[in-house]
């Protein structure tokens, strides 16, 4: 089937890929021509695992194209995805003006039947007004349906979120639109949830801020863990053990970042107060995840008496471990606060470094775990990278000015770390 991807960011470009890895001819379009150049090219603007490869493989065989014309992706599709970003306005609502400029340039092109769908995250009852500037827009032809199909890809393992999803969701308002759309995800093998358009915008909403939730949950209880002496991870696994609640996402930690859940929660904190309701749950939820980066500064603190002058390693940057994204990364609230103390920061991470300069021109970045020992009087790890596990301790510690070891993702045993010599913190433990 043909597919018209709007929008080649994270997204865009992952679900366009992924839709031709299926076996549909996809047009992606972004109106960036830089970046179009640079996919043309067989480069990609982002880091994900085996994405590069994939486009290259799907571009090969002639499933996968890229233009700045939306016209001639519209004019060959059955489908339109709107992929285009809704970065946070300063007042944290989602800023849809790229969504509006899209709907206008998809209805001028429009002239036959199309499917028109929202892939971004979006407030509910988007889909009404993208319907309305489609028709107010139309030149030739006003046959077309809108459908909201929400993804949850995480990045650093979007292609296999994409291929290999729990569920499908399918927002639609015609028979039509839904026999296109379980068509076009035939060869997805997942629960497929056919809804209306605002339950489906909703689900995504109500998925993310759940998930937050769960984070900020096992947080807050990390904090009892350590003032009654219990053990988060224990605690944790005897909780996710129960089928209702499940482990995942309930590791405790230096909070959570990146561009989707503190930017979703915000919106749709924002959403339910437009709406009438004043959704305190979750700007608990919020509160609870600043406290907690902040904890990790304490913890390094009271470990070292002072912080003034005091040199800290940071291990991990990237808000999680498989990406360069330093989109609100806990590591940028924690080296602020420790340098707001007058630490001094230096830090390695694998690969997100040229885009942590961009944020934080001014600390030292270096080339290795070992450099980032070298005399510093203790070492938080932010990000729980692979890497970090086979480290050689031996020469860490003896590298290090005092060997105190904050943990900020409980990646290490409180006893090991103990018998290596470290002076060591974990989170709830
Ligand atoms: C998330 C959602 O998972 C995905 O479905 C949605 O489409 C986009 O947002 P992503 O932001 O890529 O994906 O990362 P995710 O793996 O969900 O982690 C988000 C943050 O939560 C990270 O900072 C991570 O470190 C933190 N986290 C996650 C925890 O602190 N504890 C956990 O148990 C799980």
């Amino acid at each position: 089937m043909k597919v018209c991807m709007i929008g080649t960011g994270y997204v865009g470009l992952v679900s366009g890929t992924c839709f031709a890895e299926i076996g549909h001819d996809v047009i992606c379009v972004d109106n960036d021509k830089n970046k179009i150049d640079v996919l043309r090219k067989g480069g990609i603007p982002i880091y994900e695992p085996g994405l590069e490869e994939l486009v290259g493989k799907n571009v090969k065989a002639g499933r996968l194209s890229f233009t700045t014309d939306t016209r001639a992706g519209v004019d060959k599709s059955l489908f339109v995805f709107i992929a285009v970003g809704t970065p946070p306005k300063d007042n944290g609502e989602p800023d849809l003006s790229s969504i509006e400029q899209v709907a206008t340039e998809i209805g001028a092109a429009m002239r036959d039947y199309k499917v028109i769908v929202e892939k971004s995250t979006v407030p509910v009852q988007t889909g009404t007004w993208v319907r309305t500037v489609v028709e107010r827009f139309s030149r030739h032809s006003k046959d077309f349906d809108v459908a909201s199909n929400p993804e949850f890809l995480r990045e650093g393992s979007a292609i296999d979120d994409f291929l290999h999803p729990d569920r499908v969701v399918l927002g639609v308002e015609s028979k039509k639109a839904e026999q296109q759309l379980l068509e076009l995800y035939k060869p997805i093998d997942a629960p497929k949830i056919v809804t209306d358009i605002a339950s489906a915008e909703l689900i995504k909403h109500a998925s993310n801020s759940f998930l937050s939730n769960k984070i900020s949950f096992i947080n807050a209880l990390s904090i009892i863990c350590e003032k009654s002496g219990a053990d988060i991870q224990k605690v944790a696994e005897g909780m996710g053990l129960d089928k209702r609640i499940g482990r995942a996402f309930l590791n405790a930690g230096a909070g959570f970042g990146g561009f989707c859940f503190p930017k979703d929660l915000k919106a749709f904190i924002g959403i339910a107060a437009k709406l009438g309701y004043d959704f305190r749950l979750l700007k608990e939820v919020e509160n609870i995840n600043e406290e907690q980066m902040l904890r990790v500064v304490k913890k390094t603190g009271d470990l070292l008496w002072n912080l003034r002058d005091k040199k800290i390693g940071i291990l991990g940057l990237a808000f999680k471990p498989n990406t360069d994204d330093m989109r609100f990364a806990p590591s940028i609230t924690i080296i602020e606060a420790l340098r707001k103390e007058g630490a001094i920061v230096k830090a390695y991470d694998p690969v997100a470094t040229e885009r942590a300069k961009l944020v934080m021109p001014d600390i030292e970045y270096c080339s290795s775990p070992y450099d980032v020992a070298k005399d510093v009087d203790a070492i938080v790890l932010v990000t729980e990278w692979d890497e970090f596990r086979q480290l050689d301790f031996h020469k860490i510690r003896d590298a290090m000015r005092q060997p105190v070891f904050v943990d900020g993702r409980n990646v290490f045993e409180r006893d090991k770390m103990a018998e290596l010599g470290f002076i060591y913190a974990g989170i709830g433990r």
